[in-house]
């Protein structure tokens, strides 16, 4: 067995979703869920189907709850240290789905100490720089202002840090050595972090006076946190998070690990790339499951279990089942080329970022309606 490394600060190798499944103690999302899923959303998004979304914790008590008339709230996040990338979006994308279909409200973190803590390099200015664009990238995805909310660390602090300090208490070293693999060589800082990301999962409640259930959407790599988090919640009198886990997008070169902005910038598509940088990407760096001669790609056919080009297609860029099996088909068989197959993304990307960039122009002057009230 290949080696494979998922944590909240570190994805590598080939991953192992079922066995991730078996470690993480989460449960896979089955045919009976999507469908008990369904009866509320209509249809189902396709990375449901797909199993792009592939695991969850609790969503039977959360559905149990929703059909007794208590709706949940959301809540998701991200760390500002870097440009904001396809990879990032994945997750966010299906939130706005949820949030469209079971009308409820959204709390989005935006934890701009964590990479100042967990990054050598990183410096506090920085975070404040990356927080305001990641900001326009989720505001452009077009949640609804009057139901979201964001939460920032920093500028929040006066609301969070009283509740952080509840959920620090319950929380020991040697539970976060545990969890998270930390050593006596952690900053402090970075110790008592998990406690800043539990308190979006209660603080609605807390707010509203009443509890309130929570569902956190994310990469399967933050698990660990909300593993804690549901520790500790029930002896603060709160319901414990549930939770949707999503597989990560492959990087350009080649399916092993994440996409991600640390790595080297061709293994990345950023959401402010022009159409000329996402079509030399696709081009030039993104693996190929095909022949290396159009001979042989037409005898022998692709692969496209491996392509990055079909994953990317699959996990995010053509919903339309039909067609992406139409792709796979002509792919296998050797009727469609590699470039052809590149062609169909770059089109579909920079469609897509078209209109991003254009409504990451207009959140510029939207951000204010997103901010919490102080
Ligand atoms: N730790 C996440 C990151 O590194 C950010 C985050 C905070 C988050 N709260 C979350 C992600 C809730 C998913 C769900 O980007």
């Amino acid at each position: 067995m290949a080696e494979f490394k998922v944590t909240p600060w570190e994805v590598s190798g080939d991953i192992d979703y079922d066995k991730l499944i078996a470690e993480f103690g989460v449960e896979k999302l089955n045919d009976a869920m999507l469908e008990r899923i369904k009866k509320h959303t209509k249809e189902l998004h396709f990375m449901l189907c797909r199993k792009v979304f592939f695991a969850h914790r609790d969503m039977k008590f959360l559905l149990d709850e929703y059909e007794k008339g208590n709706k949940f709230f959301l809540y998701t996040g991200r760390a500002p240290s870097g440009p904001v990338h396809l990879g990032h979006l994945m997750p966010w994308i299906f939130t706005k789905w949820l949030q469209d279909k079971f009308n409820v409200e959204l709390w989005f973190q935006f934890p701009d100490e964590e990479k100042f803590l967990f990054k050598q390099e990183m410096k506090f200015e920085d975070t404040q720089r990356w927080l305001n664009e990641n900001m326009l990238d989720v505001i452009a995805l077009g949640f609804d202002p009057k139901k979201t909310h964001f939460i920032i660390d920093t500028r929040d602090a006066g609301l969070m840090y009283k509740e952080a300090c509840k959920v620090a208490k319950k929380i020991t070293f040697s539970m976060v050595k545990s969890t998270f693999g930390m050593t006596n060589e952690n900053n402090i800082g970075s110790i008592f972090y998990t406690s800043m990301q539990a308190v979006p999962a209660f603080l609605p409640s807390v707010l509203k006076g009443k509890e309130i259930p929570c569902l956190i959407p994310h990469a399967v790599d933050q698990d660990p946190h909300f593993r804690l988090t549901r520790d500790i919640l029930p002896k603060l009198g709160h319901y414990k998070p549930a939770s949707i886990q999503c597989m990560f997008l492959p990087p350009l070169g080649g399916v092993e690990g994440k996409m991600s902005a640390s790595s080297a910038a061709e293994q990345a598509i950023f959401t402010t790339d022009t159409p000329e940088m996402v079509k030399k990407k696709i081009n030039k760096y993104a693996f190929s499951g095909g022949q290396v001669s159009i001979e042989e790609h037409r005898i022998k056919g692709g692969n496209p279990d491996v392509d990055v080009s079909f994953q990317y297609l699959r996990m995010l860029f053509e919903p339309d089942d039909k067609k992406l099996q139409e792709i796979y088909r002509d792919y296998k068989t050797g009727k469609m080329l590699t470039g052809e197959l590149k062609a169909i993304l770059i089109e579909k990307i920079n469609s897509f970022l078209k209109k991003h960039q254009a409504e990451r122009e207009k959140a510029k002057a939207k951000v204010e309606k997103y901010l919490l009230k102080r």
